[in-house]
């Protein structure tokens, strides 16, 4: 692959057969235990905790490296109360009728309601925005294949997230746009995902849902 710009060697230990047969089944094993925390416990977070977390999540690929996110970090009280209250305003409506019959009984098993308590619970909220295009001198400047690089950004954020010991939830109050106004995020962005941060709650309890086995979620073609 010549061309003018510059390229540098890419050098990494060498895995052998054996160790990546243990290292893989480790990592699945330590990532099945990953699980969506709706009980959070008050207790603080380091900021640089959370820092190292979204850099992480910034080491994502991305089309045409343009990493087209931004993470919203929320700590204020103040903002917590009010995304809160904007988050339970269209939840109540989205749970109130705006939802599906069949969407509300998929949602049965997992539990939630229109209650948001944990946006103002958790040390830390994280808001994903997406930003569809850039402005360079004045000029829009396109992001490409925005939507995935921004999910596969997120997934590293709660892999690294698990890592560190905390928990998350990811939620997506519907609509969300109220994110935008409430945050004073620029017209190139828009909220994807709001992820609350921090300890489970010492009584915090998850559904019990199992996940797919091997042969559900793959196909071989050798
Ligand atoms: C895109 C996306 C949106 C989600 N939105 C919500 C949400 O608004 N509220 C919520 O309580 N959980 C939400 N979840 C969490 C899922 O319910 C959870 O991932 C799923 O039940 C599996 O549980 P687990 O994460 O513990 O494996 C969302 C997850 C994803 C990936």
């Amino acid at each position: 692959m010549a061309n003018n710009y510059p390229f540098i060697p890419y050098k990494r230990a060498y895995i052998t057969g054996e160790e990546m047969l243990s290292k893989s089944q480790a990592y699945y094993q330590w990532m099945d235990e990953r699980r969506t925390v709706r009980d959070f416990s008050s207790e603080p977070v380091p900021r640089e905790v959370i820092e190292n977390i979204i850099m992480t999540a910034s080491t994502a690929p991305s089309g045409a490296h343009k990493q087209p996110w931004t993470f919203c970090v929320i700590s204020s009280a103040e903002l917590k109360t009010q995304i809160r209250a904007a988050a339970e305003k269209e939840e109540r409506i989205s749970y109130g009728g705006r939802m599906s019959d069949e969407w509300l009984e998929d949602l049965a098993p997992i539990g939630t309601d229109w209650q948001k308590p944990f946006i103002e619970i958790a040390p830390w909220i994280i808001v994903v925005f997406k930003r569809s295009y850039e402005l360079v001198n004045g000029k829009k400047r396109k992001n490409y294949y925005v939507s995935e690089s921004v999910g596969l950004a997120a997934g590293f954020l709660l892999a690294a997230i698990h890592h560190a010991g905390l928990v998350a939830l990811t939620h997506t109050p519907s609509p969300m746009n109220f994110l935008c106004k409430i945050l004073n995020r620029p017209a190139n962005e828009k909220p994807i995902l709001l992820i609350p941060v921090g300890y489970p709650a010492e009584d915090a309890t998850v559904p019990d849902l199992a996940r797919k086995t091997k042969d559900k979620v793959m196909v071989f073609y050798e």
